[in-house]
């Protein structure tokens, strides 16, 4: 399904009311949510801010899993993903802390991590909703062009493009790290539903690949047309080579 929206504000809203209603339908058991970092799902990431402060929207007995975190960065480093989501999202919500878990970027074994990562999730019965951004080259957490599209959470390498991408965080690109751990293609497609939101031309190329390119490891996002519940949600410029 594609949502293209006006603006940024009814972005946020579209994504948020799909995270309120998988809260509002796991009532009792506890949603498990699939939350990515990166700049596209922060608006949206407010807005449930908002309604938890204002509407009383509870996040109370839910759990989450992150995407993906970089290699060589501890949960507490500034530039943690782990970091950016508590700063920009579960510390201002009344989910439990230690409920909210990412890959360890500090793990001495990072590959025995990423299998162990896998397993967590699994055991916690597979994650009802899962938030994606996607990068400028088609690639969802970090899986980068190349990827198997069947891969479950791994070790990967980061493209220059994506290091550049992602350097605006960082005080120099010299400190992007140059590894990460990531859910993988497979693990993310296990997801019951998913959201991916996108703006902004640089992304255009990629969602058009998304939503009309053929299935392919060139475009790791193309492999979410094998999922049967995506919900896109994006804007003008974004949907502008559709
Ligand atoms: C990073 C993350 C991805 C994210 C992408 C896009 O590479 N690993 O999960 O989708 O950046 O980020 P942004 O939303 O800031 O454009």
């Amino acid at each position: 399904e594609i949502h293209i929206v006006a603006d940024a504000s009814e972005g946020a809203k579209a994504v948020a009311d799909a995270i309120e209603s998988t809260l509002r339908g796991a009532a009792g058991s506890g949603a498990v949510l699939g939350l990515a970092t990166g700049s596209s799902p922060v608006p949206a990431y407010t807005e449930l801010i908002r309604r938890h402060r204002e509407e009383g929207l509870s996040f109370a007995g839910s759990r989450a899993f992150l995407l993906d975190e970089y290699v060589g960065l501890a949960a507490g480093h500034e530039q943690s993903y782990h970091r950016f989501i508590r700063e920009n999202f579960t510390s201002h919500i009344d989910i439990d802390d230690a409920a909210v878990v990412s890959p360890d970027g500090s793990a001495e074994d990072p590959a025995a991590e990423a299998a162990a990562y896998d397993e967590k999730i699994r055991e916690a019965g597979g994650v009802d909703l899962q938030i994606l951004g996607i990068g400028s080259n088609g690639h969802i957490a970090f899986n980068e062009p190349g990827s198997s599209l069947a891969s479950r959470t791994h070790v990967v390498g980061l493209t220059q493009g994506t290091i550049q991408d992602n350097a605006r965080f960082f005080g120099d690109v010299s400190e992007v790290p140059v590894r990460a751990l990531s859910q993988g293609l497979g693990t993310i497609r296990d997801a019951r539903r998913i959201v991916l939101t996108a703006s902004g031309e640089g992304k255009a190329a990629a969602v058009a690949q998304l939503v009309e390119g053929a299935i392919s490891a060139r475009w790791p996002a193309t492999s979410l047309q094998l999922h049967p519940e995506v919900l896109v949600v994006i804007d003008e410029a974004a949907a502008s080579q559709l």
